[in-house]
């Protein structure tokens, strides 16, 4: 199976630092955003392949992700060894690439993965947001394999006054993940998806259960995105081409505590993100606390 990566967005939230860097390759300590998300989704027992849908206007993503033995040689003759294997490492991801060269919505980005997913059910993974060590593709197989190879989105609930920023779905809680016995808005618990829209106004909003941003999709999904018209924003918006997916198939949501996962969405989150990694990290602990100072001392309470 494949994973589909969005990643031809203009990162206007983050400028003026995406004006030459995409924001995909902001780091979160030493690595890009986008390796965090890539080896999500090459967790063991996830995914084969991963398809980048990126811009031409941001070229430096295929290069990071390309060997540059000139680049590995410089390294390791100044001595750098575990630097050049590091860098050499993301050479060797299973990463291709497609265009989005317009950005017409996160329906048109998946679009351009039609030719690469082999007619198979595939992953979409959304770049602000990633999960470590959760084997998050993995539980939303179980969730499909459970139901017949159904499409899985992954939910979670949403304060009301956000929903208009979301996907949210309707629905009602119909199991839960083998293994738990959560029930409602509990993560593990299973619902059958019976409506979904993109970015509902408070009053119009089914549920307070967000689409986060992994998707689980049946390929027949492709076929309803080359024939889907604009919706919110005007944009060719998946969640539209799914809601028209449920008239032909069943879908289910799992879902999953977002704070298990890491945001870099918006410039407060990628911070917050970069802290709670250090701090998660006992390679980095010890001299971020003491990069912080005083501060930090305020900081960690
Ligand atoms: C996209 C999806 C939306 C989902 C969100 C998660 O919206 O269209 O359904 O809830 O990602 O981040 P965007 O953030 O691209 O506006």
């Amino acid at each position: 199976m494949k994973a589909l990566i969005p990643a031809a967005g203009l990162g206007t939230r983050f400028l003026p630092a995406t004006k030459c860097t995409p924001k995909e390759l902001l780091p979160v300590l030493d690595k890009p955003v986008i390796q965090y998300v890539v080896e999500e989704a090459l967790e063991p027992e996830g995914v084969d392949g991963v398809v980048i849908i990126n811009s031409h206007e941001k070229p430096q993503i295929e290069s990071y992700f390309s060997v540059d033995h000139a680049f590995e040689t410089m390294l390791r003759e100044r001595g750098k060894k575990e630097e050049a294997a590091r860098v050499h490492a993301a050479s060797t991801l299973p990463v291709s690439f497609v265009y989005q060269d317009e950005a017409r919505g996160l329906g048109h980005a998946v679009l351009q993965g039609a030719d690469e997913i082999d007619g198979e059910p595939f992953f979409v993974l959304l770049g602000d947001y990633f999960v470590p060590g959760r084997q998050m593709c993995v539980r939303m197989a179980e969730v499909s394999k459970a139901h017949g190879g159904a499409s899985v989105i992954a939910v979670a609930p949403v304060p009301e006054d956000q929903v208009s920023r979301y996907g949210i779905i309707a629905g009602e809680c119909v199991g839960a993940l083998p293994g738990t016995d959560a029930q409602g808005e509990q993560e593990g618990a299973v619902w059958k998806v019976t409506g979904l829209v993109e970015k509902p106004s408070p009053e119009d909003a089914p549920s307070h259960l967000f689409i986060v941003g992994r998707y689980l999709l049946s390929p027949r999904i492709m076929e309803l995105l080359a024939t889907q018209g604009p919706g919110a924003g005007n944009e060719i918006q998946l969640t539209d081409a799914m809601e028209r997916l449920l008239d032909e198939e069943e879908m289910y949501a799992l879902v999953v505590d977002p704070s298990e996962g890491c945001d870099t969405g918006t410039p407060a989150a990628w911070a917050a993100t970069n802290a709670r990694m250090a701090l998660d990290d006992p390679s980095q602990l010890e001299a971020f606390l003491e990069a912080l100072g005083e501060k930090g001392e305020r900081f960690v309470g």
